[in-house]
């Protein structure tokens, strides 16, 4: 290894199920870098070493999944997104000082922009789905698109309410039977639960009303979620969680590599052809 070789890392517990050394490598590869990206298996009572030891062990930054992203917030100097959102995803340096932001908030962004255009222009009223991290995540970037009012429905409606204390007016807690006549007049709805996951129960949802509906899924295992297929039948425009994945995975490469790579068709279908081995 030569020395302006560069490194960063995938920091979980466990760290085998992430896709992210298959996107960064790929941009890797692609922009013919002296660089890797790897996975880090850390338990949670060994992270605060690990992070105090990341630059020690040769790393430019990393990323931070479950169950970590809460404890990364806490060892580093947060943006305004991570602060926000109470969670960090990823972590570079500047200078000597570690800092971290949230990645999932420009990734949820930057995927409806490409695969629903124009999706937020007066939008007024969007329904969220969960009210776990990274549901705090989605909520955080309707607040950036000045989306009025944003319901949240969760199974704990008193997760629901944390998140209108901790973001303020536009976020109301709503409860599951409500679902129909917020869609009603919704232009956006977003899944931010595991349901639809594979292992996890279904997520059913009547999705008669306006046409105008664009429907985001975060879950990306399966690809075409239960919801996801019923909205396209009904001929709505969606987001996918693998476009989210892919688009959140752009900034991180950015700060440890410098250069801001592109979500391809081809890096897409690379994920795709992963995710069917599953
Ligand atoms: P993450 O940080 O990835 O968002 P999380 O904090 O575990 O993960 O949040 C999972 C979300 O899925 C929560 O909103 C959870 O609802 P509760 O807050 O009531 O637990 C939701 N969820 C998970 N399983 C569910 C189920 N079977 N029915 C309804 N909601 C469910």
């Amino acid at each position: 290894m030569t020395d302006d070789r560069r490194a960063a890392c995938i920091i979980g517990w466990p760290a085998g199920h992430s896709r992210s050394p298959l996107i960064h490598n790929y941009w890797i590869a692609q922009h013919k870098l002296n660089a890797e990206y790897r996975r880090e298996a850390v338990p949670p009572e060994q992270f605060a070493d690990f992070i105090a030891s990341l630059r020690a062990r040769g790393y430019a930054g990393a990323n931070v999944t479950v169950p970590h992203k809460e404890a990364a917030l806490a060892l580093s100097a947060p943006d305004e997104r991570a602060a926000a959102v109470g969670a960090a995803n990823t972590l570079w340096f500047e200078g000597e000082r570690l800092r971290s932001t949230n990645t999932d908030v420009e990734g949820f962004l930057e995927n409806l922009d490409a695969s629903a255009p124009g999706w937020d222009r007066g939008l007024q009223s969007a329904v969220v789905l969960g009210a776990g991290g990274a549901a705090r995540a989605v909520v955080f970037a309707l607040l950036q698109r000045q989306v009025e009012r944003i319901y949240v429905v969760n199974r704990t409606r008193a997760r629901a309410e944390t998140l209108r204390q901790r973001f303020g007016a536009p976020v109301l807690p709503a409860g599951w039977d409500e679902l129909p006549g917020l869609l009603a007049e919704a232009g956006l709805l977003v899944n931010a639960t595991s349901l639809g996951m594979v292992g996890q129960a279904e997520l059913n949802i009547d999705l008669r009303g306006p046409a105008t509906l664009v429907v985001a899924d975060l879950v990306y295992v399966p690809l075409a979620t239960g919801l996801l297929t019923a909205a396209r039948q009904r001929g709505l425009r969606t987001a996918d969680g693998l476009g989210m994945l892919l688009h959140q995975a752009v900034r991180g490469f950015e700060l440890w590599f410098g250069l801001r790579p592109q979500v391809t068709a081809e890096l897409r279908q690379l994920l795709e052809a992963d995710l069917a081995k599953a």
